[in-house]
């Protein structure tokens, strides 16, 4: 997996489809000289051959000559203020003020395995992986800076995950001032990125823009990976699709302010960056100290946008992610949030959970409002303690009684934060984020909790640990509902204010880390109003995620559409909900609504109490349907057909893990006047097998159900959806 060419300093990364390639440029910096489709071949440098100026370069005296330049090279983690000219991928202020930095190679290490990013998340590697981690390490011998560079392969899963490590060893203290996960020049450059963005109830959007001179980039100064930006990019060409084409991606395992960049010179190389935003990040280097930067993943594709999400699928799905849900299908659930927001008692609860059993459900979350005295979203949040008005018997009865029903139990919590109106606010006015004598901005009437302090994240295990202990939950929904302003800490002192937003991102991972070790059994869901959160940092600790707060039919086709490209649907939570929907004031069959939701994680979320009797007897039929298919739909293979961005339809298939069985799903939201000969055209299946219709009885080869498409029936209305079963014979 990992080769060092001894001749030309030069390593060679492979995974099962794709090669990475680093050089040592004068036995001092690290070139980056390839990434993409597996190459084969050991010697490299002559790839540095170009006509004009750079070959000359190459051929220029060592780098501590005046004559050596840095300019034009690929290079693989760029020093700041030598000469380079493009954005460095670290920078530090030495003490004296000066911002030079100039990490020359010393050596490598070869290691079986991947140790842990302390304090930080990051994907698992199991021994079965057999995956090795290359070390290359350089030093800075005036700052005194070791800079060590990662690289795990993952060769089984095509995936290499790469990090930096700076460990600092001057007298007098320096400032790392940016500190990026990666950075990759590609000299072949790269046409178009596609980055994944929207707002709250229209998240993981899908836009794609060309890259041209100069830097095209995004990210999140918001304290959180954001509803806006999501820390993930994939490079293409002009002409890549979903199912053809080369791709270049990367996503970050880190859940704070984040940026992604591609800088692209005036001869068309680009270079790609990813890591922590450098707005207010200043990191205080003390002798001996150590700075670590959160993980990127990379995959390369060259089998189009679906071949890269197939590999973050299976990796992330097995790979990320922790305690025992893992491997295991997730409960078809009623949440309470729309069924009744703040306004319930132990018996309405109750009727809730009794309706839920009797159409085949498995868990009742009880979603807001159950602590403090919490009627509306102004009080309470940090009062981690039964409101006894709704609840006079407490959650153990609650829990009981409704386990008693044969359903589990769930609660929602927003542990992050903190009310004006509470008695923690009261005994702790200091606990917040906040700036000394400035306002203190209360968005959705809540302030957060200052988690860079260690006091402040020992309440919230303890309080949250006693809640969980004290009655048999066996989910926890995870929310966080506004962003960070005023983003100051009391316990820090003046050098050490620019570490704010990351230390509150360490301090969130150690109480996730602590709780979801302490309680491995509980199914952990992560919220951020809806996807302002979902990232791959957050879902080292969480089984599933709420997509969106959006649960219209329709808008949750683009939502979850775009989600798909990093994420695997059994993480995408879906619920279907009642009509006129709460956001949009839509209607929309429920057949639809089952349809859109049900590729996913499907549950529900509405006030079964005033259904009639044909809708309970529809989500009857509906809860029995996702329970026989989701094992597939969980953990089977999902690809994207037909992208609603381009024209609103939408179509996407899963293949079971055995590859015997197909499902396809196709959605036409507007009616449009004498359509004919729509089709929807699957892919992946066997060309000769034959493979049944369970709907229609029809058998009909695979080649044929792809090249000749599935016929779709005609509706004359708005929001048509369409599903077939195929079972090869
Ligand atoms: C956020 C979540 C919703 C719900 C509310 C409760 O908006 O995304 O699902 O839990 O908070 O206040």
């Amino acid at each position: 997996m990992i080769h060092y060419n001894e001749r030309e300093n030069s390593f060679h990364l492979s995974t099962g489809k794709t090669s990475y390639i680093i050089a040592i440029h004068k036995n001092a910096y690290p070139l980056h000289m390839y990434w993409g489709r597996r190459v084969y071949g050991d010697d490299v440098m002559w790839a540095l051959d170009a006509p004009y100026r750079r070959y000359a370069r190459i051929m220029q005296p060592g780098p501590d000559e005046p004559a050596y330049t840095h300019e034009f090279f690929p290079w693989e983690y760029p020093d700041f203020g030598t000469g380079d000219f493009r954005p460095a991928a670290y920078s530090v202020i030495d003490p004296n003020g000066d911002n030079y930095s100039d990490a020359r190679y010393v050596g490598y290490r070869i290691l079986d395995g991947k140790p842990p990013l302390e304090g930080l998340p990051s994907v698992n590697a199991m021994p079965e992986d057999g995956v090795e981690t290359l070390v290359i390490s350089l030093y800075d011998e005036k700052l005194r800076l070791a800079v060590d560079l990662y690289y795990t392969v993952y060769e089984k899963y095509d995936v290499i995950a790469r990090h930096t490590e700076f460990r600092y060893d001057g007298e007098e203290p320096s400032y790392l001032t940016k500190a990026l996960s990666v950075s990759i020049d590609a000299p072949q450059g790269f046409d178009e990125m596609i980055q994944l963005c929207g707002s709250a109830l229209r998240e993981k959007h899908i836009v794609r823009r060309p890259i041209a001179n100069g830097t095209t980039g995004f990210g999140s100064i918001r304290g959180v990976s954001s509803h806006q930006e999501t820390p993930f990019a994939a490079l293409v060409g002009k002409n890549t699709t979903e199912h053809t084409g080369e791709a270049w991606a990367m996503t970050l395992v880190y859940s704070g302010n984040f940026s992604v960049t591609a800088d692209c010179d005036p001869y068309g190389s680009v270079r790609v960056q990813m890591g922590i935003n450098e707005t207010d990040f200043r990191w205080q280097l003390t002798k001996g100290s150590t700075f670590i930067t959160p993980e990127a993943l990379l995959v390369y594709s060259g089998e189009g946008l679906n071949g890269m999400s197939h590999t973050f699928h299976t990796l992330l799905r097995e790979r990320v992610g922790r305690g025992s849900w893992t491997d295991k299908e997730r409960p078809v659930l009623l949440n309470t949030w729309e069924a009744c927001y703040f306004t319930f008692d132990h018996d309405h609860v109750m009727k809730l959970a009794q309706a839920a059993k009797k159409a085949g459900m498995e868990l009742l979350v009880l979603d807001d409002g159950w602590f403090g005295h919490r009627d509306n979203a102004t009080s309470s949040l940090g009062d981690w303690f039964v409101d006894k008005k709704k609840l006079p018997r407490g959650l153990k009865a609650l829990a009981d009684d409704i386990n008693a029903l044969g359903l589990k139990f769930g609660l929602w919590f927003e542990p992050e934060m903190i009310s004006v109106d509470s008695e923690l606010y009261k005994a702790h006015p200091d606990w917040c984020l906040h700036v000394a004598d400035r306002k203190r901005s209360e968005w959705r009437d809540q302030l957060y909790l200052d988690l860079s302090r260690a006091d402040v994240q020992e309440y919230i295990i303890d309080s949250l640990t006693e809640v969980l202990s004290c009655a048999n939950i066996e989910y926890v929904k995870w929310d966080n509902n506004r962003r960070m302003s005023e983003a100051g800490s009391d316990l820090l002192p003046r050098e050490r204010k620019g570490e704010v937003y990351h230390r509150y991102v360490l301090g969130l991972y150690r109480v996730l880390d602590i709780l979801t070790k302490r309680f491995p059994d509980i199914l952990w869901e992560n919220c951020s109003s809806g996807g302002a959160r979902f990232d791959v940092g957050m879902m080292c600790y969480f089984a599933q995620n709420w997509a969106s707060d959006d649960t219209d039919g329709t808008a949750r086709l683009k939502i979850q559409y775009g989600s798909s490209l990093l994420m695997p649907p059994v993480w995408i939570t879906s619920h279907i909900s009642e009509c006129p929907n709460h956001q949009l004031g839509r209607t929309t069959p429920l057949s639809y609504r089952e349809h859109s939701s049900m590729p996913f994680n499907m549950g529900y979320e509405l006030n079964m109490l005033r259904m009639t009797d044909e809708e309970l007897a529809m989500t009857n039929e509906q809860v029995k349907r996702y329970k026989a298919l989701r094992r597939m739909i969980q953990f089977g293979e999902f690809t994207r057909l037909q992208d609603p961005f381009d024209g609103e339809n939408c179509a996407w298939q899963t293949v079971s893990e055995d590859g015997r069985e197909v499902l396809v799903w196709y959605y036409k939201p507007f009616v449009q006047p004498e359509e004919a000969y729509l089709r929807v055209f699957p892919t992946g299946l066997d060309e000769k097998a034959e493979y049944t219709d369970t709907v229609t009885g029809r058998v009909l080869t695979g080649s044929m159900i792809m090249q000749i498409g599935l016929p779709i029936d005609w509706h004359n209305g708005d929001s048509f959806s369409q599903m077939w079963h195929l079972i090869k014979k």
